[in-house]
């Protein structure tokens, strides 16, 4: 399909010259300019509409109860960043109600059946509670707490009040720890283990992979009432639903007892240093003698290299009262703090993950 000349993603036209000192200024600017034209494309699941082949502005209005108007100049700026093309050329200017639009390869990754689709990040980044509380960032330096985790106590808290909203987030986790599950397999020794806690599992895509790949795994998922249902439905339709138990309650009030293996995947970089501590402290007293804890979650590089995780860390600052990347000496003063020792680390390829095994130590 022929991309349009103009307004090519890899030539973003700026207020100012590329070279002027502004521009990088700018480009952030307009990125929140842009980043809303691909939350309507997510929102309103254009490319579900366009997924069988072109179809014109008017057309899609219709199909998704938008205005023709509207929605032509949201569709221009997707073809100018390169989401769709315009599929009977480059017509970009002044594009009419009866232009034609095509799905292409980057707009493709917002299909929702793609298991790794990239839809669910977009919505649960745009959604107007998610969204408005990046804005408390500067709250959370000067005070110490975002508003929105003032008010919601957390990013969870939010999630249980706006049920759309959560189904969209534990989709997003689904898709993003995709790519973490499928490497820990490959570089994970699970030999001896027999059982897995996935705590704060959501709805259990890192514990699903491995039993996959692990048949004789049983597998316990932990997590918030309305999260694990959702998970349940997804181990049925995977057919591994009878080797698991799907347990619903507080990961801080109780643990299942006797796992071999602990699983704590994107759960302590939810937590400030008290609230970490409290929870491995939860899972130390669940563990056997010969338990093993192993949390997936960022490792901040000290070497001043740049990293995903600094930005994630910002993240973090707005949705949660604690929440905090660490780097590896933090990490391993928690998780020591919590009573474990921690026993090896291994990064997980093509994410910027890293496996955490931790053992209990004594004394404590
Ligand atoms: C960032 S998600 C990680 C999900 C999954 N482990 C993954 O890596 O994709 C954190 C999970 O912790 C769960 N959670 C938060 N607070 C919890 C609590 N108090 N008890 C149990 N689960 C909780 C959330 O519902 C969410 O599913």
């Amino acid at each position: 399909m022929t991309r349009p000349a103009v307004n090519t993603p890899s030539q973003p036209p700026l207020m100012v010259d590329g070279a002027d000192p502004r521009a990088a200024v700018w480009k952030m600017v307009q990125g929140v300019y842009r980043f809303s034209s691909l939350y309507v494309m997510a929102r309103l699941d254009l490319a579900g509409l366009l997924k069988d082949g072109p179809r014109t502005a008017a057309d899609l209005a219709e199909s998704c109860g938008a205005r023709t108007d509207q929605l032509t100049r949201v569709l221009r700026a997707l073809v100018a960043m390169g989401f769709l093309d315009a599929a009977g050329g480059p017509r970009i200017p002044g594009a009419q109600a009866t232009d034609a639009y095509a799905l292409n390869d980057q707009g493709a990754t917002l299909l929702s059946d793609d298991p790794g689709s990239m839809r669910w990040a977009v919505l649960s980044a745009g959604e107007p509670g998610s969204w408005n509380a990046m804005s408390g960032v500067v709250d959370a330096v000067l005070g110490g707490v975002s508003p929105f985790a003032r008010e919601y106590g957390s990013m969870y808290g939010y999630l249980e009040q706006h049920p759309e909203a959560a189904g969209d987030f534990d989709a997003f986790m689904a898709s993003r720890s995709r790519d973490t599950a499928e490497a820990l397999v490959q570089r994970y020794d699970f030999g001896d283990v027999r059982t897995v806690t996935d705590v704060g599992g959501g709805t259990g895509i890192v514990l699903s992979t491995v039993m996959a790949a692990h048949p004789r795994i049983r597998g316990t998922l932990l997590d918030l009432e309305h999260v694990v249902r959702r998970g349940e439905q997804s181990f049925r339709e995977q057919g591994l639903a009878d080797r698991c138990e799907f347990v619903a309650g507080d990961y801080f009030a109780s643990v299942p007892e006797g796992a071999d293996l602990y699983l704590l995947s994107n759960v302590i970089h939810n937590l400030g240093r008290p609230d970490a501590v409290r929870l491995l402290r939860r899972v130390r007293e669940a563990m056997r003698e010969d338990s093993r804890v192993l949390a997936l979650d960022i490792l901040l590089p000290s070497d001043g290299q740049s990293h995903f995780g600094f930005d994630l860390n910002i993240r973090m600052m707005a949705v949660f009262p604690g929440g905090q990347e660490r780097d590896q000496e933090e990490y391993k003063a928690v998780l020591h703090e919590a009573g474990l020792h921690v026993t090896g680390v291994t990064s997980l390829p093509r994410t910027p993950l890293s496996a955490i095994e931790a053992v209990r130590r004594s004394p404590v």
